[in-house]
């Protein structure tokens, strides 16, 4: 997938050069000036949340995504497989942490991330989170992953059962 948009230049050269080190300066200069975001990015798909493949590492090392969250869309509880950092372009995303205690997820509390921030860098596989849109309006994020494109599906997340509100 070639070129990629200018602004997401910078972020892919961090990842491709220090995937585990601090790639937050060029993840919050693309999420502050978002001019690869489409207006189809913020059309959503009312099944679910919505993945967009904004950029493919030609060696298979990471992906950059954009997701679309139209109201009330959830992800499952998951923890990741590989490592991966996002940030919201635009709207209003709920995150809720947890731990795992003998099977069981136990809340650590939520936190609400506005356009521009950073939500989350998970460098080690060790955030378990879920990814909430609770506002009325539709939110893009976008995600960098550790992660080659044929595996984007099926290598990135660990679900959790867990039937909490
Ligand atoms: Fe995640």
């Amino acid at each position: 997938m070639n070129p990629i948009h200018p602004a997401l230049a910078a972020l892919a050269t961090a990842a491709r050069e220090m995937p585990y080190e601090d790639c937050a300066g060029a993840l919050r200069a693309a999420l502050k000036a978002p001019a690869w975001l489409r207006p189809e990015h913020r059309v959503g798909d009312p099944k679910g949340y919505m993945r967009h493949v904004l950029y493919v590492d030609a060696d298979g090392n990471f992906v950059i995504t954009a997701i679309t969250w139209l109201p009330g869309q959830v992800s499952p509880a998951h923890g990741h497989r590989v490592w991966c950092a996002y940030g919201i372009a635009e709207g209003e995303l709920t995150e809720e942490q947890f731990r795992e205690s003998y099977g069981e997820l136990i809340s650590l509390g939520s936190k609400v991330y506005r356009a521009g921030e950073i939500a989350d860098r998970d460098r080690d596989c060790k955030t378990i989170h879920r990814v909430a849109n609770r506002s009325r309006g539709t939110i893009v994020s976008l995600h960098v992953y550790g992660v080659s494109a044929d595996r984007l599906t099926t290598g990135i997340n660990r679900v959790f059962a867990y039937d909490g509100r």
